[in-house]
């Protein structure tokens, strides 16, 4: 097969995240988007030995079980790739990638308790994180997500199915407003302009609502004007919080460099299984509350009885898992990179009246070093690109009787699997949590323990 020639290809398998498979005489051949059942006419894009990948030219069959996507900025936003297949396909779809997974890395014999889906199929989002752009070069102010295939450009999403009316009504008035003010927006590439980003957080079971205008230094606009008007809007759920933060950073990534509140507090508060959580700006939270609540339940479930146990929450964010199973727990330690995620994570555990909590900020590699607590249960939460092998050498020196590993890459995560497999552990039980419905994400909790010497 050559590359930027054109061939008829069935698809046959899918792979995660969203990957068809299909193969040319004995050539397999990955196609973004494709759909098993397919016949598609594919241009190859990149062909490095055995790796070959191509691009839709042309549908030739379709599949009977596409369905419209309910949202009207499908197929231009680069938001979500799958809302045109059935919430039950692409349960169905998820749960077969990451079992494919586990079978390509020779991880077999544990339970698989299957896929669970998100409880809202719409609108459960908590938290967006919509850019300033322009949708075609030159064009007019645009505010939302990048658009699908493409290096630049932006489309405005005020009719997003992942978020609720109020997070539509924000993003429309806040576009709207500063339209009229032609502020330059930032370009990624010359590092130059001033509106980066709009990032809304709104709590699913307190309904508090925090908006935060990013923007670099390099102009001073006055938002009191867009703050009143903010502020009279008639919302669902309650204005909490209005912030104004400066980033200067290089990185195309929503942070902070200073923070400045133009109405109420910096944080919004979450209940979750009964518990409080402060969050604020730029703490890692799980963006579905409803799914974070069955996925810390499966968590929970996993664990057991805990009552006599130490255990280690490792990557915890603002401390939710770790916090949930403490009232069961001898003691918890969480461990976090995020100091303010950390600082909230604390907090959290004092408004909770959690004693036997803590937790402490640092790179885990570097950190775990100094602990000297010994873990009966260590839970593995990492981000996507997984368990830092250094890190990973350390959690394994620990020799826990019980590991939980909750990971939303599922490719990274049968990486540090089987590295924690080959150090004496088995696989107990497997289960899927979709929290991310309509995109290729999705989490995995996986159960192991030490083998009995
Ligand atoms: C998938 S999140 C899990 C958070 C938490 N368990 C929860 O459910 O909300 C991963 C977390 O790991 C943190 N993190 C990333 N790299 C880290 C590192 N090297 N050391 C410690 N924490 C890290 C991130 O800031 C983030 O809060």
């Amino acid at each position: 097969m050559n590359k930027g020639k054109e061939y008829e290809i069935n698809i046959e398998e899918t792979e995660f995240p969203g990957i068809g498979i299909g193969y040319y005489n004995d050539h397999r051949v990955k196609v973004k988007g494709a759909l098993p059942g397919q016949k598609l006419r594919v241009r190859i894009t990149k062909r490095r030995k055995e790796d070959i990948e191509g691009k839709i030219i042309e549908i030739l069959e379709e599949v009977d079980y596409k369905v419209s996507a309910k949202c009207p900025h499908f197929g231009v936003c680069g938001g979500c790739s799958h809302a045109f297949l059935t919430y039950e396909k692409q349960l169905e779809f998820k749960a077969t990638q990451v079992l494919s997974l586990f079978e390509e890395a020779a991880i077999e014999d544990f339970e698989f308790l299957g896929i669970e889906g998100s409880p809202e199929e719409y609108e459960y989002r908590n938290k967006m994180e919509f850019t300033f752009g322009d949708f075609e070069k030159g064009g007019e102010l645009t505010l939302g997500m990048h658009i699908k295939n493409r290096s630049f450009g932006i489309v405005t999403v005020d009719n997003c199915q992942l978020v609720d009316k109020d997070f539509r009504i924000i993003l429309t008035t806040v576009l709207n407003y500063l339209k009229d003010k032609e502020l330059p927006y930032y370009r990624v590439v010359s590092h130059e302009g001033y509106l980066r980003n709009l990032v809304v957080r709104k709590s699913k079971n307190t309904d508090e609502i925090l908006i935060n205008l990013v923007t670099t230094s390099q102009l001073n606009f006055d938002f009191v004007e867009l703050t009143d008007l903010l502020m009279k809007l008639s919302f669902e759920g309650k204005l909490t919080s209005i912030l104004h933060t400066t980033n200067d950073g290089l990185a195309d990534m929503v942070q902070g460099d200073k923070v400045d509140i133009l109405f109420g507090r910096d944080y919004i508060e979450e209940d979750l299984l009964g518990l409080k959580f402060i969050i604020r700006p730029f703490s890692f939270f799980q963006t579905n509350s409803r799914g974070a609540e069955k996925l810390y339940s499966i968590v929970r479930d996993f664990i057991g009885e805990t009552s006599s146990k130490v255990v280690f929450d490792l990557y915890c964010g603002t401390g939710t898992i770790g916090q949930i199973v403490a009232p069961k727990a001898k003691s918890v330690l969480g461990i976090e990179i995020i100091p303010e995620a950390v600082v909230a994570a604390n907090e959290n555990a004092a408004f909770n009246g959690l004693t036997n909590c803590r937790f402490i900020a640092g790179d885990i590699a570097k950190v775990i070093v100094d602990v000297k607590d010994k873990p009966d249960i260590i839970i593995l939460d990492p981000p996507r690109p997984g368990v830092h092998p250094v890190a990973l050498d350390y959690v394994l020196k620990f020799n826990a009787p019980e590991i939980i590993y909750v990971s939303c890459n599922p490719k990274t995560l049968v990486k540090d699997l089987k590295v924690i497999l080959e150090n004496g552990y088995v696989i107990d039980k497997v289960k899927i949590m979709d929290m991310f419905a309509h995109t290729p994400h999705v989490e995995t909790v996986v159960r192991l323990q030490r083998k009995q010497m």
